[in-house]
């Protein structure tokens, strides 16, 4: 398919526009509220700011309170089993809010969705439910929340098997020095593990000029740190016919001038070219940091997850990273307890963790997805993935406070991102290589970068004081 064939048509265009207009119409000018609750990841988080840009675009006020809500949207996640129960159990919580108010309208949407066991688990045990759309047919909001306001019936669509990439949809940010900027949607890669080449379709990327225009638009609108965002964002542009990969379009980026931060997630080893890693080297806005998931360290697992790469190949990267940036933080995912993992294999991916020395590890217990491949493998028991586990997290809390320790009294720029979550009172900065710095001061300092001085350097947290 080339790129043209990827784009909405007009007459798609035509038919977004109209609805949001009807929808407006149909409330008629009366305040309405939309309150929108988010699961899972910073692509999930980015897809809920453009159904934020679009309900407000009808008219709608975002709000916190999902009591006094007209419109609740849940965005889902599907990646575990556990994130799907949880999301179930709050849209359960709704069932009261409609209870209370018939004429609230309830959307599904997100990862979840996009399977048909759950569509069909919605339509039929959740009748408060009105919609659910997938991540591919966003664009299709006002459409759906149209029918149903005018009184249409249910709707539990499933993704189209060629989705569009839909340029031009309003995006509500919710802060206004940190954005998220999609580049591509979707993945190809098919990991045996994972469902989110089920729930999110082909690779998709968007033309080079529009993820530029956005990102210059938000540096001069003062954005001091920006994200891209893709499933696999350092395939971007293989699926069309712009000539522009990723590391060329870092590079483009990298010329737009000011006070800002570049970072990009998530990336897949068998696209960490060396390339790519020449170019963040070489740059003056990219972050000096990479999140590389390797999933496990033996190679007979890697084989049976489909990673498609080697233990050998993804230490020739990490290798090269570190010769390149030895200042580059390092990040990674890790699965645990992947079905017919041995103690033996464990203790490879134990020994991945000493050898590479990582900054973080989001460690996961493999959970089963319905559908995938390694749902229907031989199963790790419950108790060993516990006590692995548990092994991995001492073994990563040991090498990252090695790794702190050298942080106490380095003076360190950090954006300030306002109140700390875990520790009130504090002000909360992240380092350029996304570590996070506590430190007292004025909250008017949100979305500033200022200088810390590092008293304390814990595993997780370094603290500091203001310079
Ligand atoms: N079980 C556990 N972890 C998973 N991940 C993806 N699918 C699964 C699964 N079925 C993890 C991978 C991925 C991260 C986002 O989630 O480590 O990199
Ligand atoms: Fe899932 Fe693998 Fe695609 Fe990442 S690269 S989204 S783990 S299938």
């Amino acid at each position: 398919m080339s790129f043209r064939d990827k784009q909405l048509t007009e007459k798609e265009k035509a038919g977004i526009l109209r609805a949001a207009e009807a929808v407006k119409q149909i409330n008629g000018g009366k305040r309405q509220r939309v309150f929108v609750r988010t699961f899972g990841c910073q692509q999930n988080e980015a897809d809920s700011e453009k159904i934020l840009g679009m309900a407000v675009n009808m008219g709608y006020v975002p709000t916190e309170d999902a009591d006094i809500a007209d419109l609740i949207v849940i965005n889902t996640c599907a990646v575990r089993e556990h994130a799907e129960k949880k999301a179930l159990s709050v849209i359960g919580q709704y069932k009261h809010c409609k209870r209370r108010k018939p004429e609230l309208v309830i959307a599904v949407c997100g990862c979840m969705v996009s399977q048909l066991h759950r569509t069909d688990e919605l339509k039929n045990k959740y009748p408060y439910v009105d919609f659910t759309f997938g991540t591919s047919d966003i664009h299709l909001f006002p459409q759906l929340l149209e029918e149903r306001l005018k009184g249409g019936k249910r709707s539990f669509t499933l993704p189209p098997d060629e989705p569009a990439v839909a340029e031009n949809i309003p995006i509500h940010r919710l802060s206004s020095y940190r954005a998220w900027v999609s580049i591509m949607y979707g993945c190809n890669n098919f990991c045996s593990y994972c469902i989110v080449p089920y729930v999110r379709g082909r690779e998709r990327s968007r033309c080079p000029e529009e993820v530029i225009k956005e990102v210059r638009g938000l540096v001069e609108a003062g954005y001091k740190e920006i994200t891209l965002l893709g499933q696999n964002v350092n395939s971007y542009g293989r699926d069309c016919s712009f000539d522009c990969n990723f590391s060329e379009l870092l590079r483009r980026l990298d010329k737009i001038d000011g006070e800002w931060i570049l970072r990009f997630m998530t990336s897949h080893p068998k696209d960490a070219s060396f390339e790519l890693i020449d170019v963040i080297a070489g740059s003056k806005h990219i972050a000096h940091q990479f999140h590389l998931p390797a999933q496990s360290g033996s190679d007979p697992v890697l084989k049976k997850m489909n990673r498609v790469y080697t233990r050998e190949k993804y230490m020739e990267i990490m290798n090269y990273i570190k010769a390149k940036m030895p200042d580059c933080v390092i990040t990674t995912d890790i699965i645990v307890g992947f079905p017919g993992e041995t103690d033996e294999d464990f203790e490879k991916t134990l020994d991945l963790l000493s050898s590479v020395r990582y900054d973080m590890v989001f460690s996961f217990i493999y959970s089963p997805r319905k559908g995938t491949p390694a749902a229907s493998m031989e199963q790790v028991p419950e108790e060993v993935k516990g006590v692995r586990m548990k092994k991995l997290l001492d073994l990563q809390t040991e090498i990252a406070s090695e790794l702190s320790a050298p942080y106490g009294g380095r003076r360190l720029r950090v954006l300030c991102c306002g109140r700390s979550q875990t520790d009130e009172g504090m002000l909360e900065g992240r380092t350029e290589g996304n570590k996070t710095v506590l430190f007292e001061g004025d909250a008017s300092l949100e979305g500033r970068f200022v200088d810390v001085e590092v008293t304390q350097a814990g595993a997780f947290v370094l603290r500091g004081k203001l310079i």
